[in-house]
C-alpha cells in the first residue's frame, strides 16, 4: 500500500480534507513538508548548537539552579513549553541572527521570535486547540464534525491573527533582503537558516506561487507545522521521561545518567551531531517509547477510480479513507516480544556491550515495516531527523543537570505520580 502512487493511494486527499475542516487555507499546498524535507534534514549540523543551547535556556527557566530543594513539577507542561521554545527557534530564529540582519523591522521583537510570548503563545493556543477538537474530525457523524467546523475555524482565524502580527513584518523583511542581493547584488548579513528563509527562497523560485499569497499562508504553514512541533513531539519526550522514571533504576535509568555525563563531559558540554549519535543506550529508550505509544496510526485514501485490489483479495473502492495501524503493528506479538512490556534493550545484540550497540535496528529516525511511529515510505514525517536529536539532547540534559523521581501520592481517592525535581549539585 505504501509503495502505490498518490494517483491511487494519497495522503492528500485526507490532509486537505482536515485543512479543509480546520481552515487553515493549505489545501493543495505541500510547500511546508516538501521545504522541510529538502532542507531540514540537510542543515543538522549547524542545528545541534541552537537545539542545546535553547533546551538549556527552557530548562533553566523552567526547573531553576536550586540544588537544596526539590520541586512539584507538571512535567509534561513544562515539557511541551520546551518543545514550543525548541521548536520554534529552529523554526524561526532568535535575535543572534535577528539583530545584525533585521534592526530597523524588529522593534518589539527584539527579544527574538522563537522567545516571543505573543508568538509561542498562539503557536501553543492553536495546538491544544487542534488536540482537543480533532477527535470531533475523526471518530463523529459527519453532521456533527461540521457544525464543530464553524468553531474550529474561527479559531484558527483568531490564532492566525495573532501569529501573523509577529511574523508577517519579519517575512516582509526577508523578501526585501533576498530581493536586495538578488537583484542589486547588495551583500547584507547572510540570512538566518530556517524555514522562513527557505519558504521566501521556494517561493520565489516557483512563478506559479507569488509572495502576498505567502503572506497570508506563512502563519498557517507555521501553525500547522507545530502540531507536530509541539503536540507530538511532547508525547513522544513525555512519555520517554516517564517510562525511564518509572523503570527499574539500575538497569535503566543509571546508564542513560551515566551515557549523558560522560557524552556531555567528553564534548565539554558543547555536543557535536557526533556526540549526540553516541548516545545510543538514550536513543534505545527513546525508540522503544516511541514505539509502544505510537497513537493510532497514519492515513490514507483510495483515489483511483477503479479502487485497489490488495495483495490478500480485499478490494478497496474509490474514496475508503484507510489507517495503516502502527499501533497493530507495534503491538503485535510475531513482531515484538511481550510487546506491552517498556523494554529498551529488546533489539540488542546479546554479544555486544550495551553501551556499544549501535546496530542499525536501533535506530528511532529509521522507519520500517515494523517500526512506523515515524511513518513509511516517500510520505514519512520529514521532521524525524531533527527531532530524534532534539530528543535526545533533551534526555541527556535533563538527567545530567537534574535529579528526577516519581513518587506515587494519594490526592484525593485517586493515587498520582508527582514529578519533583531538584538542580544536580555535581556536573
Ligand atoms: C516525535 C515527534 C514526531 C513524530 C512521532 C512524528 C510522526 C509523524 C507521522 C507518523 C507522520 C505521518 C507520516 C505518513 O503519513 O507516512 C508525520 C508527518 C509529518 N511530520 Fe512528523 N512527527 C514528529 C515530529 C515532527 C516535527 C518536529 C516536524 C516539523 C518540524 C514534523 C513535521 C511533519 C510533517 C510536515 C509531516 C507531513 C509530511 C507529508 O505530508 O509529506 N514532525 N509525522
Amino acid at each position: 500500500m505504501i509503495t502505490q502512487p498518490e494517483s491511487v493511494i494519497s495522503t492528500d486527499a485526507q490532509a486537505n480534507d482536515v485543512h479543509r475542516w480546520m481552515g487553515t487555507g493549505l489545501d493543495g499546498d505541500n510547500t511546508a513538508p516538501d521545504i522541510l524535507r529538502r532542507k531540514l534534514a540537510r542543515d543538522l549540523d549547524d542545528k545541534i548548537e541552537v537545539l542545546d543551547d535553547e533546551i538549556l535556556a527552557s530548562l533553566e527557566d523552567l526547573w531553576g539552579a536550586d540544588t537544596q530543594k526539590w520541586r512539584t513539577i507538571d512535567l509534561k507542561s513544562d515539557l511541551r513549553r520546551l518543545n514550543a521554545r525548541v521548536a520554534n527557534r529552529v523554526l524561526v530564529g532568535l535575535p543572534a541572527c535577528e539583530i545584525s540582519y533585521c534592526v530597523e523591522s524588529l522593534g518589539p521583537l527584539l527579544t527574538g521570535i522563537g522567545r516571543n510570548e505573543q508568538y509561542l503563545a498562539s503557536m501553543m493556543g492553536y495546538t491544544t486547540m487542534h488536540a482537543r477538537v480533532t477527535l470531533f474530525y475523526h471518530a463523529f457523524p459527519r453532521f456533527v464534525s461540521s457544525l464543530v467546523s464553524g468553531l474550529v475555524r474561527a479559531m484558527t482565524g483568531y490564532y492566525h491573527r495573532k501569529c501573523s502580527q509577529v511574523i508577517v513584518p519579519i517575512l516582509r523583511q526577508r523578501i526585501e533582503d533576498m530581493n536586495n542581493s538578488m537583484n542589486n547584488g547588495k551583500k547584507g548579513p547572510p540570512l538566518p537558516s530556517e524555514f522562513m528563509t527557505w519558504l521566501v527562497e521556494w517561493t520565489m523560485r516557483h512563478p506559479d506561487a507569488n509572495l502576498s499569497e505567502l503572506e497570508r499562508k506563512v502563519a498557517s504553514h507555521l501553525l500547522v507545522l507545530n502540531i507536530a512541533a509541539i503536540e507530538v513531539t511532547t508525547f513522544a519526550l513525555n512519555s520517554a521521561v516517564s517510562d525511564l522514571l518509572r523503570s527499574d533504576k539500575d538497569k535503566h535509568l543509571a546508564p542513560v545518567i551515566k551515557e549523558a555525563d560522560t557524552t556531555l563531559r567528553r564534548c565539554n558540554f558543547h555536543p557535536e551531531k557526533d556526540d549526540v549519535r553516541d548516545m545510543v543506550v538514550i536513543e534505545r529508550a527513546l525508540r522503544e517509547s516511541l514505539r509502544r505509544g505510537v497513537q493510532v496510526g497514519f492515513m490514507r485514501q483510495v483515489v483511483a477510480p477503479q479502487g485497489l485490489e490488495l495483495p490478500d483479495g480485499t478490494y478497496l473502492p474509490c474514496k475508503t479513507k484507510v489507517c495503516i495501524s502502527a499501533l497493530g503493528i507495534h503491538f503485535d506479538e510475531d513482531m515484538y516480544k511481550d510487546p506491552r512490556t517498556w523494554n529498551p534493550d529488546r533489539d540488542l545484540d546479546s554479544s555486544i556491550p550495551p553501551d556499544q550497540n549501535k546496530s542499525d535496528v536501533t535506530m528511532m529516525n529509521r522507519p520500517s515495516e515494523t517500526y512506523l511511529s515515524f511513518g513509511l515510505g516517500r510520505r514519512a514525517c520529514p521532521g524525524r531527523y531533527i527531532v530524534s536529536y532534539q530528543m535526545r539532547l533533551a534526555v541527556a540534559q535533563i538527567f545530567s543537570r537534574y535529579d528526577i523521581k516519581m513518587v506515587k501520592e494519594k490526592i484525593g481517592k485517586k493515587d498520582v505520580d508527582v514529578v519533583y525535581v531538584r538542580r544536580r549539585s555535581v556536573q
